[in-house]
């Protein structure tokens, strides 16, 4: 046998082992058989480099050269599912879809909800060409040989199979409770931070530059979605039957019903039965398995309307309260915070819960050594949600209490009117306000200075070098470094970042600075307007209700910033720094008003630009972008599958419908 026909061989057989192990659970050779069919392939690969393919067998092993994620479109946008919590919900999902198929018989396939993160595979030829991550629905990071670590997704299907030369799958991408814990107990012993859930972990890692160290994280993956121009069947169901004949890990999990009750009985089941999987499950996805009825019933902008998620409730645990410590945050805000013995809860160990504000905290009537139930949902910070009454005693420890003044500087809190939570007025002498917002201006989508992490700037504040941002703009390098080489370059590339953000645009700048209630949408809007700091600070309350999208509350927080005169001479010191106080010359070229007075609502799936690109196309050329259709509407944009309802409305209120090559026309020169 020549080498050539024995490396096909070898890759043959060793995919068909790694398909019986991982996605069957039942090897039919033993590890160390299996470990030197591989070694035997790796050795002919050495000797042949001509013969190289990513998809070997081989492969699953990763490198350690760095792997950069390139961004590619989907070719299908991948939507997300609508929720529901409650049976009723699930209930008008089914009489929606009942009506929309204007009585005709369905089935639904029942499947687990699996709480990894979506990964879309591409395959050709029987080969796996390319995985793209979810992304933001429209485009994705090409994550390619990261996946190819992934045992359980071939590489190549079985030859001689009846797949369809060209599809796409998808599914989820998942950490394993077991290697979970496991990777958190490693972090754990090296002093790195721990992941919250096995979700982050999974796409933390999907995200790793080195694909060896993905190799030995042993993710899974299940797959959902059949996808392509030559799916061999009508129903999903039944293609999710093909897929795992091609050597796909499917779900067994899945059921083909037909009634309401037939729906119920499986989320019941689920429900507990859940507990017991290898993998997280946060619900159950309902479909029409018919695909023609899928299409015939269509989408909204965000999610099809021929499937739902239903969330399982949250998890609950016991156990008792110990203290209740006081957190301070960038804007002043206290958060109590319950500190409890240790409970396993969703798969982590929770100690801390949050427990939102004064109000919430004193509704609970907790006492220290209270039994408490503690929730987790889909969220990373658990909450506290009631005192376990069966519990109580007449010999209850004393009753936590609301603090007065700050724990970080003793001020006196104060409570603004129409919020629920106190605050620490001492804004420029109160440390954890002071950091806190020097790390909101540096973050990246403020000043964008990343080599200033929380604990340098703790370092820094400590050490008295700085108390504000302008400060930062003062900084040396041999403030910085001392002796040490590295430190010494490492401080270099500290002040050339300051340095360099003295280029970030004016709506960036605005938002760096920390406004309460100016986040970045209302920044860019604001600088927009009125173009540069010194008008935007003379700016009266009616001046301020003029623009669309800015109210009261936003108006109050401002002018009160800019009527403090610390915070007037920050501005001047960050000027005389060379930051940029004015609209750049390129942004107001662009601007226009060729679609003053316009009010457009955007449907459906574009081609050209993403809906939030064509959103702030919109709002650049002065028009105004809103979410339904009525008599006021100018014109609908709309992309590809624009939802029917909305297309029946379009046309009895006599609306115009502008697609998007129309609409980039209107606005260009
Ligand atoms: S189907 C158009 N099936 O849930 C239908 N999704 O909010 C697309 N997910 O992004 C999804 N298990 O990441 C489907 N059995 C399942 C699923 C599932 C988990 C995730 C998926 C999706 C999100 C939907």
């Amino acid at each position: 046998m020549t080498d050539t026909s024995r490396i096909q061989e070898l890759r043959d057989q060793l995919h068909r082992h790694n398909y019986n192990y991982y996605v069957l659970n039942q090897p039919t050779i033993s590890d160390q058989e299996f470990d030197a069919l591989l070694r035997e392939l790796s050795d002919l690969e050495a000797r042949h480099p001509e013969l190289f393919d990513p998809n070997s067998p081989t492969q699953r092993v990763g490198s350690d050269l760095s792997n950069d994620f390139e961004t590619v479109r989907h070719r299908r946008p991948m939507l997300s599912l609508a929720n529901t919590y409650n049976k009723e919900e699930v209930r008008d999902f089914y009489e929606r879809v009942q009506e929309g198929l204007h009585g005709e018989t369905f089935e639904i396939c029942c499947e687990l909800k699996f709480d990894g993160l979506s990964i879309s595979l591409h395959y050709e030829d029987g080969h796996l060409v390319r995985a793209v991550t979810r992304g933001d629905g429209e485009q994705g990071d090409d994550v390619t040989a990261n996946v190819r670590t992934i045992r359980s997704i071939p590489l190549q299907l079985a030859p001689g199979g009846d797949w369809p030369r060209e599809f796409e799958i998808r599914g989820e991408v998942l950490m394993p409770w077991t290697s979970f814990e496991a990777l958190n107990r490693e972090r754990e012993a090296r002093e790195e931070a721990l992941f919250a859930n096995p979700r982050n972990a999974a796409s933390g890692t999907l995200k790793l530059k080195q694909t060896s160290v993905v190799a030995e994280r042993k993710l899974d993956a299940y797959l959902y979605y059949l996808l392509g121009d030559d799916i061999p069947e009508d129903g999903h169901f039944e293609n999710l039957q093909r897929a795992r004949q091609w050597g796909f890990k499917v779900s067994d999990a899945m059921r083909k019903v037909r009634t309401l009750d037939e729906v119920y009985a499986f989320i019941d089941h689920w429900d507990t039965e859940r507990r017991n999987l290898p993998v997280a499950t946060d619900g159950i996805v309902l479909k029409v398995n018919s695909q023609r009825q899928q299409r015939s019933l269509g989408m909204t902008a965000k999610s099809p309307r021929w499937a739902i998620a239903y969330k399982f409730q949250a998890e609950q645990q016991s156990t008792i309260l110990r203290e209740v410590t006081f957190q301070v945050g960038r804007t002043g805000a206290v958060t109590p915070v319950a500190n409890m013995d240790p409970v396993q809860l969703s798969g982590t160990v929770v100690r801390r819960a949050t427990l939102h504000n004064a109000d919430f905290m004193l509704q609970l009537d907790l006492h220290v050594g209270d039994h408490v139930l503690v929730e987790k949902g889909g969220e990373i910070i658990p909450k506290i949600v009631s005192v376990d009454e069966a519990f109580i005693t007449s010999e209850r420890g004393p009753k936590v209490e609301f603090i007065r003044h700050c724990p970080e500087c003793g001020a006196e809190l104060v409570r603004y009117e129409g919020e629920a939570a106190w605050y620490c007025p001492n804004e420029t002498g109160c440390p954890p306000q002071i950091k806190g917002r020097i790390e909101h201006f540096v973050s990246r989508r403020a000043m964008n200075i990343d080599t200033l992490g929380p604990e340098t700037i703790e370092d820094f504040y400590r050490q008295g070098l700085i108390r504000n941002v302008a400060d930062l703009y003062e900084l040396s390098v041999d403030q910085l470094s001392g002796q040490n080489d590295t430190r010494i370059r490492s401080a270099r590339k500290t002040i050339q970042a300051i340095q360099d953000s003295r280029d970030v645009p004016f709506e960036r700048v605005l938002f760096a600075l920390g406004i309460r209630f100016v986040g970045e949408t209302v920044a860019k809007t604001l600088a927009r307007s009125f173009r540069d700091i010194d008008t935007l600070s003379r700016a009266t309350l009616d001046d301020f209700l003029q623009i669309n999208g800015i109210g009261r509350v936003i108006a109050e927080s401002v002018i009160r910033w800019f009527a403090d005169m610390d915070n007037i001479f920050l501005i001047e010191r960050l000027r005389a720094h060379g930051l940029q106080f004015r609209l750049s010359q390129q942004v107001l070229d662009a601007q226009s008003d060729r679609l003053a007075g316009k009010v457009i609502v955007i449907s459906g799936v574009f081609a050209r630009h993403s809906r939030d690109e064509y959103k702030s196309l919109i709002e650049q050329h002065g028009g105004k972008n809103t979410g339904s259709i009525s008599k006021n509407t100018s014109f609908v944009l709309a992309g590809d599958n624009m939802g029917p309802a909305k297309l029946e409305k379009a046309q009895k209120l006599g609306v115009p419908i502008v697609d998007e090559e129309a609409f980039l026309k209107m606005i260009e020169d």
